[in-house]
């Protein structure tokens, strides 16, 4: 490590910061963004990033083009006040309210007006505020489908919350495992706020919840008077050709879902942009009731005080060029992913064959869609034996330990297909085999 203690007067201890930056769970991200760069070469099956081939800078300019040309002709915006509007500290819940309000009706069919929506610094700072503001007590608890994103754990441990991961089954979390930890918790004396999940297509494990168990979980949030925190950013990618499945939120009849939105991956992740759905009537003590995105506005103003208005005019201008949707702008993005999905469980049919494979202790999942496929493996999964995959078979990949909170995942890795060049995906999956074989004699 660069040495980059001298010739400064004062230091400081790791341990007298904030407990959270001496948990490697912190180091995650950007370990994976670190090993990524040290191996360019290396085919990578690692980040869930987009298909770099899907990304064009032109696209940049043309949606801030359609943006200021949506102010003018349909909002009668003047000069100065398009300046004002993309220049000028904004407001605070954000400027493409109305915009994302209609796309994610048209999208996804949750009707829920603009001003319960708050435009966020990516899905990253939407878990921050909603966290912040429902997490009142020390006692309270939120709840996890494990293995479960890093980023709302990571998020979690920057808050010193309490997280009780409740384990996934092969078809996703089930409602009498979440109806069991909640009255576990309760039997401790603490309550168990909101649990958090990624219903379509999660990351890591791919899965997506079949719609009868989005009901039942709705039943059972509803029991164990529970939130929940739906987090969508996959739910455009299915990889088979029927109707996708409903989200949680517009299944949601008494106002108990958080909708966490992201437009990383059907956009593109450098505008930043996510939002939040937070609907919830909040009664303040002197009688009035105002909107839980309110409270939430209140918690951003300390933070980020506005999301980009450049970045979020951007954004409203892909709305704008798709007909006031993102599902069509995300098409092409479907499609691709789509694809390499296949060609990724294809390959891996190809190299790992039958039955050898069962008879070592090897398998996978077989998601229908998003980017992510988990593969367990004989061996500890860890990040020498990342290392090794790197430097000896020029490969990449990801550990899934971080993504359990309280141990688990050893001997599993995440596959993804959404960054991987096609055209390597076969010549990977073969080194992924040859890798696998190499740590199979190692542990011996
Ligand atoms: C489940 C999940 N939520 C949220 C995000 C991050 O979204 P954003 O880039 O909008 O912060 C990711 C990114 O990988 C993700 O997988």
């Amino acid at each position: 490590m660069q040495d980059v203690s001298s010739g400064t007067a004062v230091s400081l201890a790791l341990g007298d910061l904030h407990s959270s930056l001496s948990d490697p769970l912190l180091d995650s991200m950007n370990f994976l963004n670190e090993i990524v760069s040290r191996y360019p070469q290396a085919i990578s099956f690692a980040p869930g990033r987009p298909y770099d081939g899907l990304l064009d800078a032109g696209d940049i300019t043309e949606a801030l083009e359609a943006y200021t040309e949506y102010l003018s002709s349909e909002r009668q915006f003047t000069k100065e006040q398009i300046a004002r509007q993309l220049m000028q500290y904004g407001p605070t819940n954000g400027i493409i309210r109305d915009l994302m309000a209609r796309a994610v009706a048209l999208d996804e069919g949750i009707d829920v007006p603009p001003e319960a929506y708050v435009i966020t610094a990516g899905c990253q700072e939407g878990m921050l505020l909603v966290l912040r503001a429902l997490f009142a007590d020390p006692d309270d608890v939120l709840l996890v489908a494990s293995p479960c994103y890093v980023g709302i754990t990571g998020a979690a441990r920057l808050l010193d919350l309490s997280v009780q991961p409740v384990i996934e089954g092969a078809s996703g979390i089930e409602p009498a495992a979440v109806i069991a930890a909640a009255q576990q918790i309760r039997a401790e004396g603490r309550r168990p706020r909101a649990l958090y999940l990624v219903p379509d297509f999660s990351n890591p494990s791919g899965v997506n919840l079949p719609t009868a168990a989005r009901h039942a979980l709705l039943e059972a949030a509803r029991q164990e008077d529970l939130l929940i925190l739906e987090d969508n950013p996959y739910g455009f990618f299915h990889s088979y050709e029927g109707d996708p499945r409903p989200t949680m939120k517009s299944l949601d009849r008494d106002g108990r879902v958080v909708y966490l939105g992201s437009t990383a991956k059907t956009a593109f992740p450098g505008a930043r942009i996510g939002y939040l759905i937070a609907d919830q009537p909040v009664h303040r003590p002197d009688g009035t009731v105002g909107l839980l995105a309110d409270e939430l506005s209140k918690i951003k103003s300390m933070t980020t005080v506005n999301t980009s208005p450049i970045a979020q005019a951007v954004i409203g201008g892909v709305l704008v060029r798709n007909g006031g949707r993102l599902r069509p702008a995300a098409e092409a993005s479907a499609r691709f992913y789509h694809d390499n999905m296949a060609r990724l469980l294809d390959a891996l049919d190809r190299s790992f064959p039958e039955p050898e494979r069962t008879a070592a202790g090897i398998s996978w999942n077989r998601p229908e869609g998003g980017f992510f496929v988990v593969m367990t493996v004989p061996f500890v999964a860890d990040i020498a034996a990342l290392e090794r995959a790197a430097g000896r078979h020029n490969l990449l990949w990801t550990p899934m330990s971080d993504f359990y909170v309280d141990g688990g995942g050893t001997h599993q890795l995440r596959l993804s297909c959404s960054a991987v060049r096609p055209e390597l995906v076969d010549q990977g999956i073969r080194s992924l085999a040859e890798f696998v074989a190499a740590e199979r004699l190692r542990s011996q």
